[in-house]
């Protein structure tokens, strides 16, 4: 079902007789929009809107939030009953497909998955031309984009079938690219993927397997593994999402796409946020310094902000920082990690803020960054690879919404307009005559 005009707003520009008649647009849920593609005809004006805080950029059937009340689904299921009941790749078949896998599906998109783990052998040889402290994501931008010249046969995105094998490639591959990026910096060898093992389970083999001994998954760890990546497999429009689409707008192929999204996913307002939590949490030190941290906070010169709070369209508490944070609870209890000082600092942190006038009043709540660094700590992950791990995540995230822009008619580059506040119209002067 499309988004349907069932009323219309009336827009009248003071001081002329220019009015139009602009049509309400509803969705299956969440806030009507106005649809102000015909105002710059009618009234020869634009409309202004700095971090799109107010403006929907696109129709989409994926993801779902309703930030006031902490809700969020794929594909109308709600997050809470996937994490519980579901697996990552049943979750990917949903976001990519639309529905849910009956077994036979199930079976044949997880075999068709597994199958494109592998990277071409050539592109071992990327890795050899970073720095050893070459940062995981700076890695993955490089070899993600890379992908492009090695998959010519896919990269037709008018053709269903090339953006389908595109998408188990991108969906296959991303663990193999962030796992390997971790090896190189630890100069150990590559792990080449095993197919016989989950999504999750390979992960972490590909990870902290060598190849001198066997190594056995943990069964905690690659639950929890598979949980965090459910919780951050899509997340309707946010910067990433946006950056793909926004690429995916121009005709760029699908890996072009995906390392543009992996770029706006590293910075610390976004996925980079969990890695910043820590770095945050490691200053504090102690619950005896959280007043004083949160008073820098709060003193609007200094410039910090409290990491893993606060988010763009959640004014409640984010619903996979919840799930999150039980995770963490139950992998530090089977670990037998008994009061770990960092989980303990972070709950701390989160008590208090949640009772500041300052957090209250502006709705400023933990977000999925909150307590996902300090699980994937937990789980023997160096900071450097918690954004990496996202991205590997969402990666099924943004190849759905970029399938889905290819597929909507309405679809056109992405080309936002300006105030010009520069300077007028001038003649140029002569260097002769400059003082
Ligand atoms: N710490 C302190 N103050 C904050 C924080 C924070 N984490 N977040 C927002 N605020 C304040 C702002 O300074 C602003 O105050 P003001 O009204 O006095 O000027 C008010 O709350 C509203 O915040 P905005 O900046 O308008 O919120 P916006 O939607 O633009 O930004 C963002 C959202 C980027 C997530 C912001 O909350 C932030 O920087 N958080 C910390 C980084 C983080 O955790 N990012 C991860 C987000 S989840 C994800 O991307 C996966």
């Amino acid at each position: 079902m499309s988004a349907t005009a069932k009323r219309t707003v009336t827009v009248t520009l003071d001081g002329t007789n220019k009015s139009t008649s602009l049509p309400l647009l509803s969705g299956t849920a969440g806030a009507d929009v106005f649809d102000i593609r015909k105002m710059y005809g009618d009234l020869g004006i634009f409309t202004y809107d700095p971090g799109y805080g107010a403006t929907a950029s696109c129709e989409s059937k994926i993801t779902y939030i309703d930030g006031d009340v902490g809700i969020l689904e794929y594909r109308g299921y709600p997050i809470e009953q996937l994490a519980e009941n579901s697996t990552f790749l049943e979750v990917c078949y949903l976001l990519l497909n639309g529905e849910l896998p009956n077994p036979a599906q199930s079976a044949e998109f997880e075999l068709g998955v597994m199958r494109h783990t592998m990277l071409h052998e050539q592109i071992r040889s990327f890795y050899n031309g970073f720095r050893r402290d070459a940062h995981p994501m700076a890695i993955m931008c490089g070899v993600v984009g890379a992908l492009s010249a090695f998959y010519h046969d896919s990269l037709d995105i008018n053709d269903p079938e090339s953006r389908r094998i595109s998408a188990f490639r991108l969906v296959a591959k991303l663990p193999t690219i962030a796992a390997w990026a971790y090896k190189y910096s630890i100069g150990q060898p590559f792990m080449y993927p095993r197919n016989d093992l989950t999504y999750a389970e390979n992960f972490l083999y590909m990870v902290y397997g060598v190849p001198a001994e066997e190594y056995k998954v943990n069964p905690i760890l690659s639950k929890a593994m598979d949980l965090i990546m459910i919780l951050h497999a899509d997340h309707e429009q946010n910067a990433s999402t946006s950056t793909v689409r926004l690429a995916g707008s121009t005709g760029a192929n699908p890996f072009a796409c995906i390392a543009a999204g992996i770029a706006s996913l590293w910075g610390p307002s976004h996925g980079g946020a969990n890695e910043a939590v820590l770095k945050m949490l490691s200053e504090i030190g102690h619950v005896d310094n959280i007043p004083a941290f949160l008073a820098d906070v709060k003193d609007k010169d200094n410039h910090t902000k409290l990491m893993g709070f606060g988010h763009r369209v959640y004014k409640n508490y984010d619903p996979r920082a919840k799930l999150i944070q039980k995770a963490c609870h139950d992998v530090l209890a089977e670990l037998g990690i008994k009061g770990d000082p960092l989980l303990d600092l972070a709950m701390e942190l989160e008590k208090i803020a949640l009772s500041d006038p300052y957090f209250i009043d502006r709705k400023l709540y933990p977000n999925v960054d909150f307590y996902s660094g300090i699980i994937l700590k937990a789980m023997g992950f160096p900071t450097s690879m918690f954004t990496a791990l996202f991205a590997v995540s969402r990666t099924v995230g943004w190849v759905s919404q970029w399938q889905e822009l290819i597929e909507d008619p309405q679809q056109r580059i992405g080309r936002p307009r300006q105030i010009y506040t520069g300077p007028a119209t001038r003649d140029y002067v002569p260097m002769s005559k400059r003082g």
